[in-house]
């Protein structure tokens, strides 16, 4: 038992799951060579969105094929963008393990009205990808945020499809091994994995995807936002910088700065390393004590990113005040920041694990989870 405090806390407590903590290095000055004040269609700020957009293929290995915009939004700009302009040409499979999948869901079926086979797994389980037909339209999120559960690899998708897989990818982007001959759609939004901004949206296209978007056109409007095609040809622009509606300059600096520290801590290969090291001290902490597990049932679906925890000691009366009473405390002592777990997921954690976090920090983090944890338990007996 556990009783007094850790004698140290971790030099950076911000545990949040989006908006995610800024890279190791980052300060104010990092955006001192933002183009601030100029036009975001000046030679400049064109050059910007570029080097953007550049950076993202070479980080995440992105195939020389596949278009890469930037969209507004944050991810859901990037998500629903997708959803409205290539949907409705053929059924459409939605998958959903947790409350963003959810949302996927509503829209589809509540707004666009389209007649989807949906296939959802609870809280901690995934969708047997198996049972999914492929030559049907198929939306899904790659790491659920929310639950902690992840879509271990893209093997169970066919490479040779007839239908479009459209991924909510946000939480997986630069940490997850994204299988791109497997994906369609791609999106994410700069505030995950690299502890970038919200309110942009990155969106990325397969050939596939744009054969569709040039093929056909929705019953549905789409509002200048949403609209990738004119004349039912590709905006080649966007792809390259030129922007539907005015980015803010400042987070595409902040943007580049994080892929630049990306680069310099090994690119993709060094990201996903840094958040395998994270998630497995949270994972290796909960082996050795009979209170605390992974949200996740199967090891291999283990988010290593957004890791949800739950508390399994029976003698807890109240569940969800149990929790909470703990995130409290880990936040007023300064030992995690946004730690609870998201409003609709089941009573628990949510530590992030994403790149930018120093597998130190989660070391020094795990004492007072304990600490806090008896301490509660003391509390409510
Ligand atoms: C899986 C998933 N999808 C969508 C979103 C919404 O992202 P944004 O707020 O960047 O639009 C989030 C945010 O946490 C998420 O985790």
């Amino acid at each position: 038992m556990t009783t007094t405090k850790p004698a140290a806390l971790p030099a950076n407590p911000r545990f949040s799951s989006g908006p995610c903590a800024k890279p190791p290095t980052w300060s104010l000055e990092a955006l001192s060579d933002a183009p601030v004040g100029r036009s975001h269609r000046a030679a400049i700020g064109k050059k910007k969105l570029k080097e953007a957009i550049d950076l993202t293929r070479e980080v995440l290995g992105v195939p020389a094929d596949y278009r890469i915009g930037i969209v507004p939004a944050s991810d859901t700009g990037a998500v629903e963008m997708a959803l409205w302009s290539l949907l409705g040409a053929r059924p459409v499979e939605m998958l959903a393990w947790e409350s963003f999948g959810e949302g996927w869901v509503t829209d589809v079926v509540k707004q666009l009205k389209l007649d989807a086979e949906i296939k959802k797994a609870p809280y901690g389980q995934i969708v047997d990808f198996a049972t999914v037909d492929f030559d049907k339209d198929v939306v899904f999120t790659w790491n659920g945020t929310t639950s902690g559960v992840r879509l271990p690899s893209g093997d169970a998708i066919p490479a040779d499809r007839a239908g479009l897989t459209i991924c909510d990818a946000t939480s997986a982007a630069f940490a997850q091994d994204l299988a791109w001959d497997k994906l369609d759609v791609v999106t994410f939004s700069w505030q995950k994995v690299l502890g970038g901004e919200g309110g942009h949206g990155v969106l990325i296209l397969s050939p596939r995807a744009v054969e569709r978007l040039e093929s056909y056109t929705p019953a549905w409007p789409l509002p200048k936002i949403f609209r990738l095609t004119s004349k039912g040809k590709l905006i080649e622009g966007i792809f390259v910088g030129e922007t539907i509606n005015t980015p803010s300059m400042l987070c595409v600096e902040d943007y580049i700065f994080a892929l630049n520290w990306a680069k310099s801590v090994g690119g993709f290969t060094g990201l996903q390393a840094r958040a395998d090291a994270n998630s497995q001290a949270i994972f290796d902490f909960c082996a050795t004590r009979d209170w605390i597990d992974n949200l996740a049932e199967d090891a291999a679906t283990r988010s290593n990113t957004s890791v949800c925890l739950k508390f399994t000691n029976p003698a807890i009366k109240d569940g969800a005040a149990f929790a909470k009473g703990v995130a409290k405390r880990l936040e007023a002592e300064g030992a995690a920041l946004d730690a609870a777990s998201y409003r609709d997921a089941p009573a628990g954690l949510r530590v992030w694990c994403g790149a930018t976090v120093e597998t130190a920090d989660v070391a020094a983090m795990l004492p007072w989870l304990e600490w806090a944890y008896q301490a509660e338990l003391a509390a409510q007996a």
